[in-house]
């Protein structure tokens, strides 16, 4: 996979060269460019953004440097055979980055990223562009960051480790919170490791027991906890016949009770652990 990350901080995206993608790039499954977008200024004081039309605070990047800067990318990206390019534009007004999306985006062979400092870059670059590739306008999370760049961060370490043979084991996102599947919509539960004592502090049982299918249940009722607890619309949002026998049973000690619809469990009142 390619990426391309244009921004008047190249030094933010130092943490590509580090940990996971840092491997990543250096096997080669990743090929990673970052341009200053500052490259594409001719004047004295390199600048990048002007007064917005219509007033307002705040000062919007402009067009001239950014189209530049992107016909560059793409020109070089094509010159060494990367095809099917997408834009993700990292914005507090994107459609919110999940899971489902960083799969979307891990298909893709060609990532160019537009982290904005500022107000934002003047539209009509982004229409522009629109016209020649997909274009993703995605939110990390509802708060507004200095910069787009901590969101290329985000988006590009969900991607990268979905590509094939970035993580070591294959099966090692198969159980993750938000993966597809049958822990769809539900939290990861606790993990434990050696020592089996710390502290004063053992480790569950069941988990030392080798009995596969009660290890497994004890995760998803785990999962279910955790999940009631921190994010209650995950289970608002699933259909009960997602649930088993055993399923309902652990939501209805946590105080879940399936609506009249017969679709969705609702929580009567908060529940205390
Ligand atoms: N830029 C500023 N805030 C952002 C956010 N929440 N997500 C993505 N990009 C951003």
């Amino acid at each position: 996979m390619r990426l391309d990350v244009v921004t008047i901080f190249p030094e933010y995206l130092e943490p590509l060269n580090v940990s996971l993608v840092g491997k990543a790039r250096a096997r080669g499954q990743l090929d990673v460019h970052v341009h200053d977008l500052r490259d594409w200024t001719y004047d004295r004081h390199n600048t990048v953004d002007d007064t917005p039309y219509g007033g307002g605070p705040g000062m919007v990047m402009k067009t001239d440097p950014w189209g530049e800067a992107l016909d560059a990318a793409l020109a070089d990206g094509y010159e060494s055979g990367a095809r099917g390019p997408v834009l993700v534009v990292p914005t507090p007004s994107g459609r919110p980055f999940t899971q489902e999306l960083a799969v979307e985006l891990s298909e893709r062979p060609w990532l160019i990223f537009t982290p904005a400092r500022y107000e934002g870059i003047d539209r009509r670059v982004i229409d522009e562009y629109a016209t020649r590739m997909p274009v993703y306008e995605v939110s990390i999370g509802d708060y507004v960051l200095a910069g787009g760049e901590a969101a290329v961060l985000v988006v590009t370490e969900a991607v990268a480790r979905l590509l094939p043979g970035v993580l070591g084991n294959a099966e090692s996102h198969r159980d993750d919170s938000f993966a597809p599947g049958e822990m769809a919509n539900l939290l990861e539960g606790p993990v434990y490791t050696k020592p089996p004592q710390w502290r004063g502090r053992g480790i569950p049982e069941v988990l030392l027991s080798g009995h596969h299918g009660k290890i497994a249940r004890w995760r998803r009722d785990e999962a279910f906890r955790r999940t009631a607890r921190n994010r209650p619309d995950l289970i608002e949002r699933c259909e009960a016949s997602a649930f088993d026998k055993k399923d309902r049973e652990i939501l209805s000690i946590l105080g879940w009770k399936p609506t009249a619809d017969g679709r969705f469990w609702r929580r009567p009142q908060a529940v205390e652990e």
